[in-house]
Formats: C-alpha cells, structure tokens, sequence
C-alpha cells in the first residue's frame, strides 16, 4: 500500500535496526483517515473471502480491525489481555510472551462471540515475532471457528513472525513489508506491496 509506505518514510522513527516508531499516525495519534483506507485494503485483499467476525488484541490493533469491520460490514471482537472480572462467563484464552517485554500473559475473548460458524480475519497493527498473532490463531482454533488469514499493517518481514504463521498454514497479508531499516533508511519488499 503505497500510501502507508509514504506515511513511514515520511513520519516514521526507526530507533535501532528493529523498533520503528509510527506513534504520529499509527500507534498513538491516528490518522483516521489513513485507518479506515487501511480497512477499505483488507476489505479489497480478502473480497473473495465470506468473513463473519474481525479479531484483533487490545491495544493498538483496534482501530485497523474496526476500520476492517466497517468496509467488511461484520463486528470485531478484541482479545483482552487481563481477565477483567466483568469476563466471568466461559472465555478462550492462549498465553503470548512478549518479546519486548520479556513477560508471558493471557489473551483471553468470551466463548459468547466466537464459535464453530464463524469466519475469521485477524488484523494486526505489527507482524514482529508473531507471538500475540499466533495467540490469536490457537484462540480461533479452540473455539473451532475458521481462520480467513490474517491482516497486518506493517510487517517486519526480517522477523520471525509470517514464517510461524505460514507453518500453521496462516494465509498472511500486510500492507507495508520492511526488508530491512537502520536509523534514517527503510527498504520495503518490492513484490506485495499492494
Ligand atoms: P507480535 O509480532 O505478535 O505483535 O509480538 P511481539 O512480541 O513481537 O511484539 C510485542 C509488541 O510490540 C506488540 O504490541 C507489537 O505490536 C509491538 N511491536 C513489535 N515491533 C514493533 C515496532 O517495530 N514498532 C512498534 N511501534 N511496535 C512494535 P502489543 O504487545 O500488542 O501491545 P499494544 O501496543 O498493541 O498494546
Ligand atoms: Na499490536
Ligand atoms: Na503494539
């Protein structure tokens, strides 16, 4: 997606080889606009898809995966990361360790919203290691729902996270692919950027 690859050049912060920073339009302030052509994107990619449900993580995956719910015209459900006292009915859950935080935590959604006849697209803001998506994938599995593919925003493509997600059989798109960055320069992958 173009449009977002110029907003990264534009406004990114790439802090080491690995962390980018995209707190001005992505992350922290958003560029409402720019969330919803991201949604109309994943609404185009998976068109030929019947999709029943979006599923993201709390936090900053909300705002794509209710941007995708629009242009799909289906709900979006977010994963909790702490269970919430008001989540007393029966929940899915999968644990994710976070990398940046070295920490294991529950992702957990109420077995109220999702089930055997749903069709799922999961969307993220960042593919990185994989690890809350792939929490997002076994939670999918458990309530026996069916996996769509998963939508994200930017990947990291020199991370581990497409390659866990395509050995459990995961159809992946992002919408910005970095092969590669160090402070001042991004390279995209030329091919999928669509
Ligand atoms: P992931 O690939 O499954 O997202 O897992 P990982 O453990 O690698 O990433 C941990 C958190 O850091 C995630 O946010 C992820 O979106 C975020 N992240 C990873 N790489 C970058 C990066 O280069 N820049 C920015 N801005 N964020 C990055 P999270 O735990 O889901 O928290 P939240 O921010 O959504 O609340
Ligand atoms: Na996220
Ligand atoms: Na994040």
């Amino acid at each position: 997606m173009k449009l977002l690859e110029e907003r990264i050049r534009q406004e990114g912060l790439i802090l080491s080889d690995t962390v980018l920073k995209v707190d001005s339009f992505l992350n922290h302030q958003v560029d409402t606009q720019l969330a919803l052509e991201i949604g109309r994107e994943f609404g185009r990619i998976f068109a030929g898809e019947t999709i029943t449900k979006v599923l993201t993580i709390e936090a900053s995956g909300i705002q794509f995966a209710m941007a995708a719910g629009i242009a799909l015209n289906v709900p979006f459900i977010y994963a909790k990361k702490k269970k919430a006292v008001t989540l007393a009915e029966q929940v899915y859950s999968a644990p994710v360790h976070s990398f940046t935080r070295q920490e294991t935590y529950q992702v957990s959604i109420s077995q109220k919203y999702l089930g055997p006849n749903d069709k799922v697209l999961i969307v993220d803001d960042f593919l990185a290691t994989g690890a809350a998506l792939v929490g997002l994938v076994d939670i999918v599995k458990e309530a026996g729902a069916e996996l769509v593919g998963v939508g994200c925003v930017i990947e990291k493509s020199f991370q581990e996270g497409r390659g866990l997600l395509e050995q459990r059989g995961v159809r992946v798109h992002s919408l910005a692919r970095i092969a590669s960055m160090s402070p001042g320069e991004v390279h995209f992958v030329e091919e999928e950027s669509t």
